[in-house]
């Protein structure tokens, strides 16, 4: 259990400074209109399916419960067609084969479901009901976020493993922050 704790504390206080900025970069989640919520999707449009398919690839992550319903790039596009923007260009990524490497990476995947969850919340106080949240509701009756950290428990990492996962989760999190500063594409 303590291992779990450190690990997850770790992952959480290493990474936290860039999720702010993250945070910032898109107001918050209390986007304007359809047009910044728009641009939100496309920026985790440019990650979330070379992503998912770097972790389908991996053992590691296999080793996690329902792993292979956790996916939401299918949901993201779809909400994107129905804002009439196309799949935008992939970022380049490449996860490292290392032990923890993937752990982090799903840490970064795993835990935008709970910023989902804010933006969810947002988006209707906005009034911007016409908005598709498939990709941002996805599994929110699975309790992934909860069966996550419970597999994050079983990883009996050590200090290497942690400061894989670490890096991951940081190199995630830049491509992210990078997606976002990213013009939108033209249509
Ligand atoms: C509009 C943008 C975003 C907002 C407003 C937001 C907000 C939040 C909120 C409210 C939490 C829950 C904090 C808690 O319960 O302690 C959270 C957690 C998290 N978010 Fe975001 N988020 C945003 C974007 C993202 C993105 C794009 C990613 C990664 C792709 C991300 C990754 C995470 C992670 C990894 C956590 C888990 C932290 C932890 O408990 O260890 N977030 N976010």
């Amino acid at each position: 259990m303590e291992m779990y704790v450190q690990l997850l504390e770790r992952l959480r206080a290493e990474t936290a400074e860039a999720h702010d900025e993250l945070d910032s970069a898109h107001d918050g989640g209390a986007f304007a209109g359809l047009a910044a919520y728009g641009r939100f999707l496309e920026a985790q449009a440019r990650i979330f399916p070379v992503a998912e398919a770097a972790l389908a690839a991996s053992g590691e992550y296999r080793t996690l419960p329902d792993w292979d319903r956790r996916f939401r790039a299918d949901a993201l596009i779809a909400d994107l067609a129905t804002l009439g923007i196309a799949p935008p260009q992939s970022m380049p990524f490449e996860l490292q084969d290392r032990p923890g490497a993937a752990t982090g990476l799903a840490y970064v995947l795993e835990g935008s479901r709970l910023g989902g969850k804010l933006i969810a919340r947002k988006l209707a106080q906005a009034g911007l009901h016409d908005a598709p949240t498939s990709f941002i509701a996805h599994g929110a009756d699975q309790r992934f976020w909860q069966s996550f950290t419970a597999w994050l428990a079983n990883r009996h990492p050590d200090e290497a493993f942690g400061d894989a996962a670490v890096a991951s989760a940081r190199t995630a999190f830049a491509l992210f922050l990078e997606a976002t500063r990213r013009e939108p594409e033209c249509h």
